[in-house]
């Protein structure tokens, strides 16, 4: 290819470029960020993740081998709740209490019947167009934390589309690197954020053809 014609390439590619990141600035007037349905049960991110110290891939068990993150299965949740009924008296000091999402949950899998139990229609929240490719594991194992795209989940009552998700969102980053300091801070390890100040920041490719079909 002579030099001319591979320039001729390179700036009808930059034309392409700015248009794509117009069009997408234009698309995010219409992002559904700060969506958060109400779910079918109630469940809260903070008392499990926070208060019981449970892993995100627990439950989210895909989010690093997979392009899927992965939902719970109902019995995931009954590998513990068969046997945390909705009402109870206080347990050494534990204040008594009654849970109406717990029996939102049990309307689902009734204790003790297993094979009663049904999938929970959960309501999708975060949702790219079909024309997208988003690979999980890619972030997951580059290092990339869950809370740098979806915000402090471990404090959310009820879980929120916290980025835009938007073209010229991740296009920034891929151009501009993850910073691994600012995600570890995000996911409030601020001693392997202390420690990570010098790790250059992490580019990706950002040719049309990788997010593309
Ligand atoms: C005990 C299981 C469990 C654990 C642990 C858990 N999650 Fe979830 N997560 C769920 C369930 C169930 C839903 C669907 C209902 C909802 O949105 O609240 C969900 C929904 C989500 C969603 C929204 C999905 C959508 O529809 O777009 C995100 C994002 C998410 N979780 C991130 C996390 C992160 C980050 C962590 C770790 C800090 C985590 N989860 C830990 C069970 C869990
Ligand atoms: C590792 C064990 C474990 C798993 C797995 C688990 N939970 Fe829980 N969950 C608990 C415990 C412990 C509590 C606190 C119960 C209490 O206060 O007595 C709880 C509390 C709850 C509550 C009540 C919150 C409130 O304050 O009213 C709901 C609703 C709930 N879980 C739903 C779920 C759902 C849905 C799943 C599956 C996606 C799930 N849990 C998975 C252990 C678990
Ligand atoms: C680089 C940004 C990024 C990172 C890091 C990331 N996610 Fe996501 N997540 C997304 C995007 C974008 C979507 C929507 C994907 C789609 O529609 O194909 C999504 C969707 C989800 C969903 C909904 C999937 C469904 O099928 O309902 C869950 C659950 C989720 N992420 C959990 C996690 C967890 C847990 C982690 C960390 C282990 C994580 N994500 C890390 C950007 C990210
Ligand atoms: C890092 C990932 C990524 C790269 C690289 C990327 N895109 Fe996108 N693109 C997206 C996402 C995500 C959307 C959907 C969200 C939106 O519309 O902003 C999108 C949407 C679009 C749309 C539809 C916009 C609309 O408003 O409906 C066009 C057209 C487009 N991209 C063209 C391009 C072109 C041309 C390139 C190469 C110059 C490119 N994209 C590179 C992620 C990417
Ligand atoms: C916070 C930073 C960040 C955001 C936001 C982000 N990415 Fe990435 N992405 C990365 C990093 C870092 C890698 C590189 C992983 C590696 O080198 O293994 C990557 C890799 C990828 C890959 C694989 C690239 C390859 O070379 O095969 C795809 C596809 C991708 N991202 C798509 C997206 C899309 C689509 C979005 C927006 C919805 C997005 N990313 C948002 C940081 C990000």
């Amino acid at each position: 290819m002579s030099r001319r014609r591979s320039w001729a390439l390179a700036s009808g590619f930059f034309a392409i470029a700015v248009a794509a990141l117009g069009l997408s600035a234009y698309s995010g007037a219409s992002s559904s960020q700060g969506f958060a349905p109400v779910q079918p049960v109630n469940f809260p991110h903070p008392r499990h993740v926070q208060q019981l110290g449970m892993n995100c891939l627990y439950c989210h068990y895909s989010a690093n081998k997979s392009p899927d993150p992965g939902l719970p299965a109902v019995s995931t949740c009954m590998g513990c709740h068969n046997l945390i009924p909705p009402k109870r008296g206080d347990i050494e000091g534990v204040p008594p209490r009654d849970s109406a999402a717990i029996a939102q949950l049990l309307t689902y899998a009734p204790q003790a019947r297993p094979a009663e139990w049904k999938p929970i229609p959960w309501v999708r929240i975060h949702k790219l167009p079909e024309y997208v490719r988003f690979p999980h594991m890619r972030h997951v194992n580059a290092g990339v934390t869950c809370q740098t795209c979806h915000g402090p989940v471990p404090e959310m009552q009820r879980v929120y589309q916290y980025a835009s998700l938007n073209m010229g969102w991740c296009v920034n980053c891929h151009v501009k690197g993850y910073n691994l300091a600012e995600g570890l801070l995000a996911a409030g390890d601020t001693a392997g954020a202390r420690a990570a100040l010098d790790v250059e920041p992490k580019k990706a490719r950002y040719d049309c053809a990788v997010c593309h079909y």
